[in-house]
């Protein structure tokens, strides 16, 4: 429980003052052959990164470069990534477009039990009216599909805890055909 706790604020807390080195410059062509040019993700069961603000980008990558969250792939990546290096980066997401929605519009059905699971699970909550996020809670709308189906079994399987353990919490009783729905409704949204 500590290490979830204290994850804000050992990012805050990490040290490096200094300017941002190059170590970020050298990856940046390989974070985009993955996670797309434009905040767009093409690559399956990898996030769009487009709409993702600074804050929860760095508690991510930090969060794979230290071991708190599993990633076969972003762990490697990060591991070599200095402080500064990884500040960079949270500040090149911050700054990508937020991605579109799919050009297929989502199944009726899906859509309405999306909805109505959405509703009833307040994820506005948290993830803000539009479920753009902010406020430290990342954007979720338009994400793609087969990541968001990961991330929320990783919170349901307890393999990804995150900041406080919120989503561990939410998603504890939604089975795998509402948590199905639950993404297919917030990567189709229609583009406001
Ligand atoms: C080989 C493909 C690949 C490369 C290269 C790569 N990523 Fe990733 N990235 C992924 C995958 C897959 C995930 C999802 C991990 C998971 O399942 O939680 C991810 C997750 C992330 C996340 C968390 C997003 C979220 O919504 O929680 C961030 C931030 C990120 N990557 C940034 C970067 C940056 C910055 C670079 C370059 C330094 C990079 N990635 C390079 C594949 C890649
Ligand atoms: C109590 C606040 C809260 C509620 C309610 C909530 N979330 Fe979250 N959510 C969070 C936080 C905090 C994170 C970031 C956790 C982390 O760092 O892994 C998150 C992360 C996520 C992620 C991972 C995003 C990514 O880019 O990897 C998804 C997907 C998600 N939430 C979907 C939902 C859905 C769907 C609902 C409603 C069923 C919901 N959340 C309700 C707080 C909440």
């Amino acid at each position: 429980m500590t290490t979830r706790m204290t994850l804000a604020a050992v990012v805050l807390a990490l040290p490096g003052t200094a300017p941002a080195q190059d170590g970020f410059a050298e990856l940046k062509d390989q974070c985009i052959a993955c996670h797309g040019e434009a905040g767009q993700s093409e690559t399956p069961d990898t996030p769009s990164l487009g709409g993702l603000d600074a804050y929860y980008a760095l508690v991510s990558l930090v969060g794979f470069r230290d071991g708190r969250r599993p990633s076969e792939i972003m762990v490697p990546i990060t591991e070599e990534m200095s402080n500064n290096d990884l500040r960079a980066a949270a500040d090149w997401v911050a700054a990508l477009p937020d991605p579109v929605p799919p050009e297929a519009p989502g199944d009726p059905e899906m859509m309405e039990r999306g909805a109505a699971l959405a509703a009833a699970h307040h994820c506005t909550q948290c993830h803000g009216a539009d479920l753009r996020g902010g406020k430290q809670m990342p954007s979720i709308r338009n994400q793609r599909e087969d990541y968001l189906l990961k991330a929320l079994g990783d919170y349901k399987a307890e393999r990804r805890f995150g900041d406080r353990a919120a989503m561990v919490e939410v998603v504890q009783d939604l089975d795998e055909a509402e948590l199905s729905a639950l993404a297919h409704y917030v990567a189709h949204l229609p583009a406001e």
